[in-house]
């Protein structure tokens, strides 16, 4: 998700602005890729490289996120979602990791589908952290390692989407994006609207995958 600041900018409004109308697509976008079948959604909310942003910066996402979760958590458990966070969370601030906490246990049993939200997520932090596990429990393999990615528990990457024209990861899923189908486009992440996503799926649709055969 990126382009909230760039978003913000064109308009001439402050940046927090642009989170929350960030915050308002992650809402339309979770609800619709529910409604379209999608088994998983990962969206990338805060990275580990985040925090060299200005304070007050950070102060509003943790807000936002803080909200998000309040006003969502109902719906999510109602509407079958099973909400997992991928990323070092626990060591956000002490409510938020209440919050989450409690969000976590309400919605562990939903199988409708898994909302994802990486924060405080470095995709090669989390490779080390699975690394480190895999060989203290014996050998390092590529699947002793996948086994203690926090992903473990999700299916194979599909597909990536990166909003406002930006053409790299980011340290995003970097393991799972071994055989990921990549989509970019210049739409800024508030302007995102369900259409684009069907497109992108539609678009995904149609690529042919080998997976290394031919
Ligand atoms: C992405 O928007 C939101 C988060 C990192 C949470 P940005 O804040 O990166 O927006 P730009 O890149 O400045 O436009
Ligand atoms: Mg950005």
């Amino acid at each position: 998700m990126d382009g909230n600041g760039r978003w913000a900018k064109k308009r001439l409004m402050p940046r927090a602005l642009g989170h929350k109308r960030g915050v308002d697509t992650v809402r339309t976008i979770a609800r619709a890729a529910r409604e379209m079948g999608l088994e998983a959604l990962t969206l990338y909310a805060f990275s580990s490289e985040n925090w060299k942003r200005p304070a007050d910066e950070i102060s509003d996402l943790m807000s936002l996120l803080r909200a998000f979760i309040r006003t969502e958590l109902d719906e999510l458990v109602r509407n079958g979602t099973r909400l997992k966070i991928i990323g070092e969370w626990q060591a956000l601030a002490p409510d938020i990791v209440d919050m989450i906490g409690d969000a976590l246990a309400r919605t562990a049993h939903n199988r409708q589908t898994t909302l994802t939200i990486a924060l405080n997520y470095g995709s090669q932090q989390e490779i080390a952290r699975a690394a480190a596990r895999a060989a203290a429990k014996g050998a390092i393999t590529v699947e002793s390692i996948e086994a203690e990615l926090d992903t473990a528990d999700l299916p194979p990457l599909d597909l990536i989407i990166r909003t406002s024209g930006e053409v790299r990861l980011s340290n995003f899923l970097l393991w799972q994006a071994a055989y990921a189908e990549m989509w970019f486009t210049d739409v800024l992440w508030p302007d995102f609207t369900p259409e684009h996503l069907h497109d992108a799926l539609g678009q995904f649709a149609t690529r042919e995958r080998r997976f290394g055969g031919r």
